[in-house]
């Protein structure tokens, strides 16, 4: 008697009428037709067979060009951020950079000023080297119809919140002159992932990752993605991942597809912590401004409410506090919950100084025109409780700001 291992594979696709968190569990999450394995198998191989010339068994022949893992992902990915198409890099930069690298010589970029520092370092040292040139504004929104350059202009770029001041940037508003144009809208996803922002979904035609962050969300994966509707954009893009080659490994994609599917989950959680901590820094008198667009007094407020998933503020803020540089540091050096480190979106809380670490590299002067003062701190807010992060903070402050007090001689505070 022969016994039938064979597997119905219902069909499983989730399709776009459900809701974010169902998408997340399910989208480009096959069942293994063969083992039943409900979760798929990370396949390492490099190459893959074929039956005779130019026909292989599956659907793939070598990793670099496609690989299931990495496919599946970039399903999982485009299924979040409502668009036809996904794509998946080595890390965020990578995905920068090909998108860049689809520009023809003598193109011409119109960026937010206060872009990420690595994006900046593209855009001014390797993009103006194969003659792709850009224009940073501070004020997008008002300027770009005036900056735009006749057949010249190509590409707007956007990151809304930006870093590490958690400015805003209306995207209908930029999107709907730029298309008068032809000109394509990237928006830079990264501080609020798709839980909280579809930027597709408000007019823009790329949407960017820095996956590392938020989508992955637990520190361990250095990974980018991109996602757009466009076939053509699909054809070229999907043309120069692999002809670039700047592609993520088998593992890393499986790594960051089991981070996303809890993105809704930890994106709200770190979204309540940061509102939180935003609040309690707004009533401490030993801070002097709180960037949060979460917050009903931000002058972005009105910008996320229609652009963010019930109004959401995400888990990254930015305050300024009293005393200076020496206070930012002594700060970020008294929290015990936040550690003291570079990067975001993890499940643990992080603090850092940008002007002195992630955005050292920009000259004081235009840091400071971007409102980077050496007393600004950078928070990423994890999934830890409320209450033990919102103590955390204002111990710091205390200590920070106030130093240590002097009680009969012995120094307080020591205790939680
Ligand atoms: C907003 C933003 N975009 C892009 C990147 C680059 O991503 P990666 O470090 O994965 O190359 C970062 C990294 O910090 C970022 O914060």
């Amino acid at each position: 008697m022969t016994v039938d291992h064979s597997i119905e594979t219902p069909p499983r696709a989730p399709s776009p009428v459900h809701a974010f968190g169902t998408l997340a569990v399910h989208a480009g999450s096959p069942h293994d037709p063969v083992t039943g394995a409900v979760i798929e198998s990370i396949s390492l191989s490099t190459t893959y067979a074929q039956t005779s010339v130019g026909k292989p068994v599956g659907a793939y022949e070598y990793t670099r060009s496609s690989n299931p893992n990495r496919e599946n992902f970039e399903t999982a990915v485009a299924s979040l951020e409502h668009a036809r198409h996904a794509l998946a890099f080595s890390s965020g930069s990578a995905t920068t950079a090909t998108i860049l690298q689809s520009l023809a010589s003598g193109s011409h970029v119109i960026s937010i000023s206060d872009v990420y520092g690595g994006t900046h370092r593209y855009f001014t040292k390797v993009a103006a080297a194969h003659g792709v040139h850009v224009t940073f504004s501070p004020n997008i929104e008002l300027d770009v119809a005036e900056l735009i350059r006749p057949d010249e202009t190509k590409l707007i770029w956007i990151e809304t919140p930006s870093n590490p001041t958690l400015s805003l940037v209306d995207i209908r508003a930029v999107a709907t002159i730029a298309h008068r144009h032809g000109i394509l809208v990237v928006v830079d996803n990264t501080f609020l992932s798709p839980y909280v922002q579809n930027p597709l979904d408000h007019g823009a035609d790329i949407v960017v990752h820095s996956v590392t962050k938020y989508i992955n969300g637990h520190s361990d994966v250095l990974m980018g993605a991109c996602a757009y509707n466009s076939d053509e954009l699909h054809t070229k893009l999907s043309f120069l991942q692999n002809a670039i080659g700047a592609v993520p490994s088998a593992f890393d994609c499986w790594l960051a597809h089991r981070g996303l599917k809890t993105l809704h989950l930890r994106a709200r959680e770190a979204s309540k912590n940061g509102l939180a901590i935003a609040k309690a820094l707004e009533l401490s008198p030993n801070v002097i401004a709180v960037n949060y667009p979460g917050l009903p007094s931000s002058k972005y407020h009105k910008i996320a409410l229609k652009q963010h998933r019930d109004g959401l503020g995400g888990g990254m803020l930015s305050f300024r506090i009293r005393g200076g540089q020496a206070a930012a540091e002594q700060f970020c050096q008294a929290t015990r919950i936040f550690t003291l480190a570079e990067s975001l979106g993890g499940v643990e809380s992080l603090v850092e100084v940008p002007g002195s670490m992630t955005h050292a590299g920009i000259p004081k002067e235009q840091r400071e025109a971007a409102g980077v003062f050496d007393d600004l701190v950078r928070i990423s807010c994890g999934i830890e409780d409320e209450v033990d992060l919102r103590k955390d903070v204002l111990q710091a402050l205390e200590k920070a700001v106030v130093g240590p007090k002097i009680t009969n001689g012995l120094e307080n505070g020591s205790s939680q």
